[in-house]
């Protein structure tokens, strides 16, 4: 099946798509994405996801929103017409092309709106299953990192460096020693006691909607989570780690620097919170992942 894409209004195969090398995207990194989960069909916290859209456009003082009501449909149809059941739509608005190169921002944009779906498994994979090796890197980002921009060389980066060292990504450590946030995830630790903590949001990490959705989930059961930075040493130290992102969900860590998290296999919080998100999204645990019930 060819799969389809959707570029400024038009459904088109995805390997004819086509914008300007103009693109103020491709010459300044002058745009913003999202990637929401799809599973069973359907988005997982679209909603949320659109929100943050909205606000990284006004951050970057974009002047103009695409409309909604459209890219809520855009999402349903690439899901539809590319039969995705389990993956995820990306989508990226860029300020537009103008024909030439200018630091200058345009007072219009004339916006660059692209989406596509892909199929992938969310839920049962190695990874969510027996856990990530990270490496630790310096975070060489800029400071507005609550913007989901496309500038995006610094976390490629990272993943490259981890791939090359063998393990399977990266989480970032600012110079005060703390850890920021994963390549392209938030980065969470469990104590020997079972506590669960995570950064508290500012413009150093990205307020992810998967974290967000944890938030939630834990909260209804009456459990804590901690917000506060933690050191490279404490994260090694921990008894238990795991990741967030649409496109991990919730994924375990189970090394880091080659030092592995206590037996070196997901820990026991972290299978629960596991379950606790597939269960929110409507998964059938002991059908769809019935590893985390071991
Ligand atoms: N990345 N922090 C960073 C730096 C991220 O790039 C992401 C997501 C997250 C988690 O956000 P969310 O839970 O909303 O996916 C945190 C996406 C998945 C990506 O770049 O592919």
């Amino acid at each position: 099946m060819t799969r389809q894409a959707w570029v400024n209004g038009v459904y088109i195969a995805a390997e004819e798509a086509r914008i300007s090398p103009f693109d103020r995207g491709f010459l300044f990194a002058d745009g913003v994405y999202e990637v929401t989960a799809v599973y069973n069909g359907r988005t997982v916290d679209m909603d949320r996801h659109l929100d943050r859209l909205e606000r990284s456009l006004g951050e970057l003082k974009f002047g103009a929103m695409p409309d909604r009501k459209e890219l809520e449909e855009v999402h349903r149809r690439l899901i539809a017409d590319n039969g995705i059941v389990e993956g995820y739509v990306y989508l990226q608005v860029t300020r537009g092309a103008y024909g030439s190169r200018d630091f200058v921002a345009p007072d219009k944009p004339r916006l660059t709106r692209f989406a596509y779906a892909e199929s992938r498994a969310l839920i049962d994979t190695p990874h969510a299953r027996n856990g990530l090796r990270v490496i630790s890197v310096p975070d060489i980002r800029w400071s507005r990192r609550d913007i989901k921009s496309v500038g995006l060389l610094a976390q490629a980066l990272a993943k490259t460096e981890a791939k090359a060292q063998g393990a399977d990504d990266a989480w970032l450590v600012a110079p005060d020693g703390h850890i920021t946030e994963g390549a392209s995830s938030n980065a969470w630790i469990v104590t020997e006691d079972g506590e669960i903590i995570t950064r508290a949001l500012s413009n150093v990490i990205l307020a992810g909607v998967t974290r967000h959705a944890l938030f939630d989930s834990l909260g209804q059961q009456g459990r804590k989570i901690t917000e506060r930075s933690f050191t490279l040493e404490e994260a090694r130290n921990a008894a238990e780690a795991f990741t967030t992102a649409a496109t991990g969900l919730v994924t375990p860590v189970v090394e880091i620097d080659g030092v592995k998290l206590g037996q070196g296999r997901p820990g026991p919080i972290t299978r629960g919170v596991q379950k606790l998100y597939y269960t929110a999204i409507g998964a059938d645990v002991s059908k769809a992942a019935p590893w985390v019930l071991d």
